[in-house]
């Protein structure tokens, strides 16, 4: 059930926001609306028939380069597939475009997520130190297209 989001999923992103992360690393209604009508953007929700949100991830794309930005999977939902099958309809949407590889950033100490994107074929590339705030890194992970 994986649809591109409309401005009328706002309300549920911002739910699976809040189930997603902290108070400080949240993102605002704003940047989500802004993902949501980017037209370099690529939003794509995930909900059964008649049920909330289960899950969100939003891509970009430039030159021969897309990235992936955000997923998050509600908590009650996790360990079924859902973010791998996001990151995969994402891969297509950008091998789509022409992309030749996908990137995104990860915190190094988010294991769910960094194990996530070994499984999906991503390889680290480079860390950027103190990115998220001091002591908080991200690692740049990559996967061909
Ligand atoms: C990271 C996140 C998106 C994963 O969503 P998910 O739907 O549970 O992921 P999947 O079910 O597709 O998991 C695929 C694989 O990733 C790995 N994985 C996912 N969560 C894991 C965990 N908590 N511990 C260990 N491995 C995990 C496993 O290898 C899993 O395969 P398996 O279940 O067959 O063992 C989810 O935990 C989440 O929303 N976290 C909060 C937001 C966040 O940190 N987003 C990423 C940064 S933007």
């Amino acid at each position: 059930m994986i649809a591109p989001a409309a401005l009328a999923d706002l309300e549920e992103i911002l739910e699976l926001e809040e189930g997603g992360f902290d108070e400080g690393t949240r993102w605002s209604a704003d940047a989500w609306r802004t993902e949501i009508e980017g037209a370099d953007r690529h939003v794509l929700v995930v909900r059964q028939p008649g049920e909330r949100l289960d899950g969100v991830a939003t891509f970009s794309f430039a030159g021969e380069t897309a990235d992936l930005l955000r997923v998050i999977v509600r908590p009650d939902t996790r360990r079924r597939g859902i973010a791998s099958d996001l990151v995969k309809a994402g891969r297509r949407w950008a091998t789509s475009q022409g992309a030749q590889r996908l990137l995104l950033e990860v915190e190094t100490e988010n294991a769910s997520a960094l194990w996530l994107y070994v499984k999906l074929g991503f390889e680290p590339l480079a860390e950027r130190r103190d990115y998220y705030g001091t002591g908080r890194h991200a690692l740049v992970m990559e996967v061909a297209l």
